[in-house]
């Protein structure tokens, strides 16, 4: 087993650590207090409804504490939770119908596909922040060897599912060597080896939508510093449902009712945090403005334009 470094930081983002336990009560009194449009075109009875029922499940219970996701409970939205049954129909619909959720599932796969495609014996790549880091576990590595799979996340029980699911699959035993790192992302002085270029790729998803801007230009110089000469970036972001002109991004087709209800559990019934949406264009700015090559920055969309992967290469020396 493969010590884990611990080098320190407060910074994070996603989710608390040991929050206080969920006031059901004082919640379900805020939600009489509002406005019938916070609900938008749910009743409030059904809010309520919906509130009792995340309240009653263990991934609704961490999001009404936590309004955000740690690595465990991403790995269920995206994975896990499928394979489970007699969920209460509130889970059931947060796991098949939320449109969010359905978007990170298509992006997994567009980011395994990059990465099987840029992929090479002898590379360094690092899932920043990590999570279960299923990205690298769970790729498909074809006869690539000599291969160095690093986890950073801040919470450490990210970082401890994450070594127990690299010690327990088998098959790349002698390709692969896993390494875990407990590091905030953000800092700008202990971070990423003080500025060294260690890795070939970085692979990011989850962090950026639950940072401001500054932060995010900060995470950015961090990715391309610890990146070497030529070495790819490839992240995701949440876009808007409209750019700034109000010209649609989404393609919303059928799921217009899906969109509404998902906003009112996500954000007027569970308040989450990960609510820093950006465009296209934004992104763009954000990876230029930190050294990375216009020329390089290229998209991949999922169905809806929801949760688009971004990816960027650093230039070579
Ligand atoms: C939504 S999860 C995404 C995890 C993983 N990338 C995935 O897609 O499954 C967000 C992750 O960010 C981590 N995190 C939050 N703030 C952080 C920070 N400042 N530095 C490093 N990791 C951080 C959390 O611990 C959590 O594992």
């Amino acid at each position: 087993m493969m010590p884990i470094d611990v080098i320190g930081g407060d910074h994070l983002a996603s989710h608390g650590e040991g929050a206080d336990e969920f006031d059901l009560e004082k919640r379900q009194e805020e939600l009489k207090a509002m406005a019938d449009s916070a609900f938008y075109g749910m009743t409030r009875d059904e809010a309520l409804n919906h509130l009792e029922e995340l309240h009653s499940s263990q991934l609704g219970r961490f999001l009404l504490e936590n309004r955000g996701l740690n690595g465990q409970w991403t790995a269920y939205l995206i994975k896990d939770g499928l394979e489970k049954s007699s969920l209460n129909f509130t889970e059931t619909w947060l796991l098949n119908r939320a449109p969010a959720v359905l978007a990170t599932r298509e992006r997994f796969g567009i980011f395994q596909k990059q990465l099987k495609k840029h992929l090479k014996a002898g590379m360094s790549i690092a899932s920043v922040p990590c999570g279960r880091m299923d990205d690298l576990i769970d790729l498909d590595i074809g006869d690539a060897s000599d291969l160095t799979f690093t986890g950073i996340d801040l919470d450490q029980g990210s970082l401890d599912l994450a070594r127990e699911k690299s010690d327990s699959v088998s098959g790349k035993e002698n390709a692969v060597t896993y390494s875990y790192e407990n590091r905030d992302a953000l800092s700008p002085d202990v971070g990423w080896g003080l500025g060294e270029a260690r890795f070939d790729i970085i692979t990011s998803n989850g962090l950026n939508i639950y940072l401001k801007d500054t932060d995010v230009d900060l995470l950015y110089q961090n990715f391309y510093k610890a990146l070497k000469p030529g070495g790819l970036l490839i992240t995701s972001f949440l876009t808007q449902k409209e750019d700034k002109n109000g010209t649609p991004i989404w393609e919303v087709g059928d799921v217009q009712d899906n969109l509404k209800k998902q906003r009112t559990i996500f954000a007027t019934i569970i308040g989450v945090q990960w609510q820093n949406l950006r465009t296209e264009e934004e992104t763009e700015d954000q990876l230029k403005r930190a050294g990375f090559e216009a020329k390089t920055i290229e998209f991949k969309y999922d169905k809806r334009k929801i949760f688009p992967t971004v990816i960027a290469r650093k230039p070579e020396l």
